[in-house]
């Protein structure tokens, strides 16, 4: 864990501040690399994950920028009652979300905030004078955070912003996926359904799965309506325990001071994976390849369940 200390907060477009977090004890902040993300564990005891946008060539700060969501489940807002000079415990960054280096050419497609892992990949791929394209949407130029900055920066002329309030100026996506070459790759970061279009667009157009990169931010809430419970049993002891339906596998885990790591209780940084012997898993999560979900052989225990009336967990 890092303590860190907020040096400076910004309002960048509507809604959405920037936080700026430099080191608390004055040593210089680990390094890191673009696409990277960190946890922030909030004063509420909520942990949550932010992408860095900066230029991962800077080793003084670490920038996020958290869009409010009213209607969550209360991370954002938190976020956003915190204020310049308030010292905060931070993971060290991990990237989930790294470029490729095989890439030729690189498409980046940011669909709101998440332009901020979009952002630090664009910069590092300036620094390198790699190849690259920018296309960033969002709902009106308000709405945008760094636009500013996008037509100002030095590979301005790499970046194109669409809006939804000028529908006019949007491309005809199908088309501009088609006909490229098999060395280029493709990063999407944004909302469910705006990733969903971007990536089953692309697959349309012919692009395979290896050449297709993404990073959700949120996972859907799921119907849970018709959710049974199941047992569990921890191979390592042979305890049976019991997940009733409006509880999650990891929450059962940890009643029963069984501990394994967590962080986003959504599905999507991978950190709550555990090894499944036997059973099938109900996949929930937006972490697990579809290769890896048909192994059936791992489980994100925040938000995934069983198929059946148990599953076998390595733990
Ligand atoms: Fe992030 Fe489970 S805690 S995927």
């Amino acid at each position: 864990m890092i303590s860190v200390r907020i040096a400076d907060r910004k309002c960048e477009a509507h809604n959405i501040f920037s936080f700026e977090l430099v080191s608390a004890s004055g040593e210089a902040l680990p390094p890191f690399s673009a696409g990277s993300h960190i946890d922030i564990h909030l004063p509420n005891g909520l942990i949550r994950q932010y992408s860095l946008y900066n230029s991962s060539q800077a080793d003084h700060s670490y920038k996020i920028a958290v869009l409010l969501a009213p209607e969550g489940r209360g991370g954002s807002s938190a976020m956003h009652q915190l204020q310049t000079g308030q010292e905060l415990k931070i993971s060290q960054p991990r990237n989930l979300f790294p470029l490729s280096h095989e890439a030729k050419r690189t498409l980046l497609f940011a669909g709101g905030i998440g332009i901020t892992p979009i952002l630090s990949m664009a910069e590092r791929l300036s620094q390198i004078d790699a190849e690259f394209e920018l296309h960033y949407y969002s709902r009106s130029s308000e709405h945008a955070a760094f636009a500013e900055k996008l037509k100002n920066c030095s590979f301005s002329d790499r970046v194109n912003l669409y809006f939804d309030s000028e529908p006019d100026t949007k491309p005809d996506l199908a088309s501009m996926l088609a006909n490229r070459t098999l060395d280029e790759h493709l990063f999407v970061c944004g909302p469910t359904g705006f990733m969903n279009f971007v990536l089953d667009t692309a697959r349309t157009v012919g692009w395979g799965e290896a050449r297709l990169h993404r990073e959700y931010f949120a996972n859907e809430a799921a119907d849970t309506n018709s959710d049974q419970s199941f047992e569990i049993t921890i191979a390592s002891t042979q305890q049976v325990l019991n997940v009733p339906a409006e509880r999650s596998i990891l929450q059962v885990l940890m009643e029963n001071d069984i501990e394994i790591p967590y962080s986003c209780e959504q599905g999507v940084c991978g950190t709550c994976l555990v090894r499944v012997l036997e059973g099938t898993p109900d996949h929930r999560d937006l972490y697990l390849s579809a290769s890896e979900r048909s192994a059936n052989d791992q489980i994100l225990t925040c938000c995934s369940r069983a198929l059946g009336k148990k599953l076998v967990l390595d733990i």
